[in-house]
């Protein structure tokens, strides 16, 4: 079984490589290059895969899953400039797809130390435009 928490973050992000020319910036992400920066209202969904305890009839505590997203993700990325405030985007252009990265490679070791299996990330960076990043790796969107 598949148990799904969403929850919502707001954060600024310019999309540029330093060591490319400004034009080159521009081609390459539009107007998500403009050094100034912009927001993004980005929602999160975590989905952990499980079977139901024979007790308790739960997957994950879901204190436990709200929780661990409230300190892993919201907390550390809500009203941040990604850039500048939230490694490791001082290095890594924090596109969608590696913002949605990011969040798997902090959720995941986290979630197996409560014996919780992270099956999929689904980060939207606008209602029509998502990423997944699922176990094997993979990113698509
Ligand atoms: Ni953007």
């Amino acid at each position: 079984m598949f148990v799904t928490r969403r929850a919502e973050f707001s954060a600024s992000h310019v999309c540029r490589i330093p060591s490319l020319d400004d034009s080159t910036n521009r081609e390459l992400f539009d107007e998500e290059a403009n050094p100034n920066g912009h927001g993004h209202n980005y929602i999160v969904e975590i989905t952990v895969e499980g079977e139901p305890d024979p007790l308790t009839g739960m997957v994950i505590d879901l204190k436990d899953l709200k929780g661990v997203l409230e300190s892993e993700v919201v907390l550390p990325m809500d009203h941040r400039f990604l850039n500048y405030e939230v490694a490791p985007f001082d290095r890594v252009v924090p596109t969608t797809p590696n913002v949605a990265r990011e969040i798997w490679r902090r959720l995941e070791p986290v979630l197996a130390a409560r014996q919780a299996a992270l099956a999929r990330v689904r980060l939207f960076e606008s209602p029509d435009l998502y990423v997944d990043v699922l176990r094997d790796g993979s990113a698509a969107g």
